[in-house]
């Protein structure tokens, strides 16, 4: 089976939509929350320009632990209101920061990371875990880039069922 993803075109908010398109096609009939953690990663990794980590981290009862994901290799254990990650799921807030290295705590796992948006997975009340998403150059993230990302979160949620 050919997995079809075609190139982004359009304005940024036109491209998250045919990105969650493509995203919602890749989950359809399937409620597996690896598979669709691994392939919302490897679409997002190979679709938006200038990231270098785009993955999951999914709570375990006690703290996040890393899941499936694109780029190096991460820190596997991040506790609740640590770093961007912990934040964003300590506080049910989206993080969007343009600078890595003066949000106070952040966790540099890939040194080569220096903006982030982190996005909290909430089904309810229900702590599932945070989508994240790293790029190398400063600012990457703007609010167009905050709503897409949000929406291919919420895609994911959907996707569980429940
Ligand atoms: N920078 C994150 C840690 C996770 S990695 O970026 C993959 C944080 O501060 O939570």
């Amino acid at each position: 089976m050919t997995i079809e993803t075609t190139s982004l075109y359009g304005s940024k908010p036109e491209q998250y939509a045919q990105l969650l398109a493509q995203a919602r096609g890749l989950m359809h009939g399937e409620a597996d929350r690896t598979a669709n953690a691994a392939n919302l990663s490897s679409l997002v990794f190979h679709a938006l320009p200038d990231v270098n980590w785009v993955g999951f981290y999914f709570f375990d009862g006690t703290e996040l632990v890393v899941g499936p994901f694109q780029g190096h290799p991460a820190c596997v254990r991040i506790g609740l209101g640590r770093g961007v990650c912990g934040t964003a799921a300590a506080t049910r807030q989206t993080q969007r920061v343009a600078d890595v290295h003066a949000f106070p705590g952040h966790i540099a796992c890939d040194a080569a990371s220096r903006s982030e948006v982190v996005v909290p997975l909430f089904k309810g009340d229900t702590l599932v875990g945070v989508f994240d998403i790293d790029s190398p150059l400063p600012d990457r993230f703007d609010a167009d880039d905050q709503r897409g990302l949000e929406a291919l979160g919420h895609a994911f949620l959907d996707s569980l069922g429940g």
